[in-house]
Order: structure tokens, then C-alpha cells, then sequence
């Protein structure tokens, strides 16, 4: 038996955000990250909408970009103290991921960070509060999704915790709130949204259910992606779109090694200064893994799907993976994306030096290659990687050679 779960309800469209006027309940918390939600007046319209409901508004602010274990922690013990049945996050991917986490603590008081990560092993939640989710960024999905990525700093690792438990009762999807992104976030979190539709298309739980929207949301962010870059704000609204039916496919169908690499070496080199960015981690990586996957042959044809769905061309399915894989590093190159870590500097812009040391990369392989194995998002990848070749895809993602094995 498969399980396929969504939000039960999806507000979209331009001015969606009022759909808090209709909430129900005493007690709201916002949760929001470090100003953007602010500073462009959505978060006190979303106070305003709550208070006309009848609610009594607490906020959780500055949640940080990657959250860590210590902030979920803290903004659950908020909670407790404030009683919200309403939990609002709203932000990015990171907010909203902190939140979820938090949600379960407040639930759960007793549960330790260990035991959220175990996969589908979280306990009933909604006894005290349901969940309702805002995206200001077009790529996560995390308003859809029964997934939540939270980083432990002391250990370097970002752990996804994963069950359709946290998958939000409510999301609303107001592209108002993705018009205020810069360009560098516009890149990022859309070649993530691209990678969640094709690791969700090629995954080995895809079913009749997912597959239409993983396909559709690949046409989308080929017809969008660029031109909302480009400052298009049109393309804009519609990425939103994209990425938001890209996580109703990976949320059900789950995902592979691409985001299995970019939660184990995201946070492996911060003792360098900087992060390799969730969504530029996966563009690297995406195209390599594709080579790699696409030896298994099931894998292979469903590329090639992808790729006459993307009307890419090709006479038999080892040209339509080429083409896809010409395809998906040329939109790198248009939206300033370096093609390997070794090129990926700290600002995330290509350059000839990276600021990940040679060295320090390759003493560090090995258990970042082990990791990577060991991450929930490996489990559902067409090919199972040895340690052997894990380590060998890495070395193709940091110099960016060609992958023949
Ligand atoms: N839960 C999931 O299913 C899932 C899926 C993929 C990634 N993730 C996780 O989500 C996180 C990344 O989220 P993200 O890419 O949305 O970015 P983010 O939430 O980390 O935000 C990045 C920066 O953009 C700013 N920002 C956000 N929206 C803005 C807007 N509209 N205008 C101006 N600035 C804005 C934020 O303030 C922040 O400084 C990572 O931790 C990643 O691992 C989760
Ligand atoms: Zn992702």
C-alpha cells in the first residue's frame, strides 16, 4: 500500500495571504526568519489577518537560514509557554522548517532531536495546535511537504526529518511574497525546485499519482526559471507554482542522492566561512547524478521521458540524457551557478578558486561519502551507490569530470 498526502487546503494567487482572515482559534505564532518578511510589511499583514480572526498573536523572529538544532529547541519552549493552536511560519524554506520541528517539541516535550529524525516515526500531532505554511521563497515545497531539514553544527550534518505528520494542514501559496526575492535566491531555490521534480520523477516510490506533477512542474521551471531571473515577474508568479507541484510530487514520491550529497556536504566545510547553498549544491550535483543513475535502466528511460516532455530532442534515450544533463548545466550558466564545488566560491558565484580547499576536500571524503549513503533521501535513489562510488561521484562534483562508472 502507497500513501499519497497534501495539505487539506492550498490558498493560491495573488493576495492568498488574506486567507487568514478565515482561520479559527485563539492563539496564533508566527514564525519567521531574519527580516525579509518584515521589512516588506507581509508579516504585519499577516498579524492583521489573525487579529481580525479574533487571535492573539505571538511572534518567533529571526529564525536563521539553515536552521540548528538550539533554535528549534528554544522556539518550542516559546510555544509551551505561549499555547498556540495555530502555528503561521512563514519565509523561506528555513523558517518553516524550524517551525515544523518545533512544532513536534511543543507536542512532544519529552522527544529528543534523535528521536524526531526517525524516518516516519513521529508520534500524532495536531492534539494541541495545526500548521499552516507560507512560502517567500519558489523552490522547497515545504508548505506541502512531510519534510523538515534541520542542521546540527557540532557534527557538521544536516538531518531531514521525514513524516507526513508534519505535512501542514494549510499552505498558502501568495506570489506576492516570492516577488521581493534577489536574484541569487531566485537561482537557488529554483534549480532546487527542478531537482525535487526529477529525483521525484526517477525515484523508485514515483507512482501514477506523483509522476504528472513532478513532469508538469520540469515544464514549468524550463518555461520559467530563467526569465524570473531575469526579472520577469510573471515567470515569477508561476515559479511559485512550479515549485510548489514539484513538492506535491517529492513529498509522496521522496527523492534521491543528488539531495542525499547536498545534506551531507552542505554544512561539511562551514569551518571555512561559508555554506555550499542547498539549491546551488543540488544544480552541481544534478547533472552528474543523472550520468550516474542513468547506467540502470529503468532510470535511463524515465530520464528520457523527461527529456521529450522537455521536447529536448534526441534519437534514442542515451541522447535524451546527454541532452537533459547539456540542458540543466546551460541553465546553470544562465543563472550564474558554478558547475562543481571546486569552482564555488564563498559568495556561491563561480570563480576559479573555491573555498573549499583541495585538501581539506579529499581528507574530508570519505565521511562525507558515508553520510551521503546514510541519508534518508538514499534509500529511494534508482541506483545504490557503493562507498566506493560515492566517493567517486563526490570527486566528479568537486572537479567536475566527466562520470563513466
Ligand atoms: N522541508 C523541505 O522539504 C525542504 C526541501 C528542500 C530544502 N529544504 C531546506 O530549506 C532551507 C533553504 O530554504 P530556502 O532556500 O527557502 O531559503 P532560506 O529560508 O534559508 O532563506 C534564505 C535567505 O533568503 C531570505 N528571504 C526569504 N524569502 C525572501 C523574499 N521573498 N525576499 C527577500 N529575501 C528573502 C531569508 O531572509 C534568508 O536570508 C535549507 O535548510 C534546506 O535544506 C527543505
Ligand atoms: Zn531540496
Amino acid at each position: 500500500m502507497a500513501r499519497f498526502t497534501l495539505p487539506r487546503d492550498l490558498y493560491h494567487g495573488k493576495g492568498a495571504l488574506e486567507a487568514l482572515k478565515s482561520f479559527k482559534g485563539q492563539r496564533a505564532i508566527i514564525c519567521v526568519g531574519g527580516g525579509s518578511m518584515k521589512r516588506f510589511g507581509f508579516l504585519d499583514r499577516a498579524i492583521g489577518y489573525l487579529k481580525e480572526a479574533g487571535f492573539e498573536v505571538e511572534l518567533i523572529e529571526n529564525i536563521e537560514p539553515d536552521p540548528s538544532v538550539e533554535t528549534v529547541m528554544k522556539g518550542a519552549q516559546k510555544m509551551l509557554e505561549f499555547q498556540p493552536d495555530w502555528i503561521v511560519a512563514m519565509g523561506g524554506g528555513s523558517p518553516i522548517d524550524a517551525a515544523k520541528a518545533m512544532w513536534i517539541k511543543y507536542e512532544y516535550p519529552e522527544i529528543t532531536f534523535e528521536e524526531m529524525c526517525k524516518v516516519f516515526g513521529i508520534p500524532e500531532l495536531r492534539k494541541k495546535a495545526h500548521f499552516c505554511a507560507i512560502p517567500s521563497t519558489s523552490g522547497t515545497a515545504t508548505e506541502v511537504t512531510a519534510f523538515s531539514i534541520i542542521t546540527d553544527y557540532a557534527k557538521g550534518i544536516k538531518y531531514p526529518i521525514a513524516d507526513f505528520e508534519i505535512t501542514p494542514d494549510v499552505a498558502i501559496v501568495d506570489p506576492d511574497l516570492a516577488e521581493t526575492m534577489p536574484k541569487k535566491l531566485v537561482a537557488h531555490t529554483g534549480m532546487d525546485a527542478m531537482t525535487h521534480a526529477i529525483e521525484a520523477y526517477v525515484s523508485t516510490a514515483n507512482c501514477d499519482y506523483t509522476d504528472p506533477l513532478a513532469l508538469h512542474a520540469i515544464k514549468m521551471i524550463k518555461a520559467d526559471l530563467v526569465d524570473s531571473y531575469n526579472g520577469d515577474m510573471a515567470k515569477r508568479d508561476s515559479m511559485h507554482n512550479a515549485q510548489c507541484l514539484a513538492g506535491m510530487a517529492f513529498s509522496n514520491a521522496l527523492l534521491g542522492i543528488v539531495h542525499s550529497m547536498a545534506h551531507k556536504t552542505g554544512a561539511a566545510f562551514a569551518d571555512y566561512g561559508a555554506h555550499i547553498i542547498h539549491g546551488a549544491a543540488n544544480a552541481m550535483y544534478l547533472p552528474k547524478v543523472i550520468a550516474f543513475n542513468a547506467k540502470d535502466p529503468t532510470a535511463k528511460k524515465r530520464y528520457g521521458e523527461i527529456a521529450d516532455f522537455m521536447a529536448l530532442g534526441g534519437k534514442d534515450d542515451d541522447e535524451k540524457v546527454a541532452l537533459l544533463i547539456a540542458y540543466l548545466r546551460g541553465m546553470n550558466d544562465q543563472l550564474n551557478i558554478p558547475h562543481c564545488i571546486g569552482h564555488y566560491g564563498a559568495d556561491s558565484y563561480p570563480t576559479e578558486q573555491g573555498f573549499v580547499p583541495e585538501d581539506v576536500f579529499l581528507a574530508r571524503l570519505p565521511e562525507i561519502a558515508k553520510n551521503a549513503i546514510g541519508d534518508a533521501c538514499t534509500g529511494s535513489n534508482p541506483r545504490q551507490p557503493s562507498q566506493e562510488e560515492m566517493e567517486k561521484l563526490l570527486k566528479c562534483c568537486y572537479y567536475d569530470t566527466e562520470v563513466d562508472f
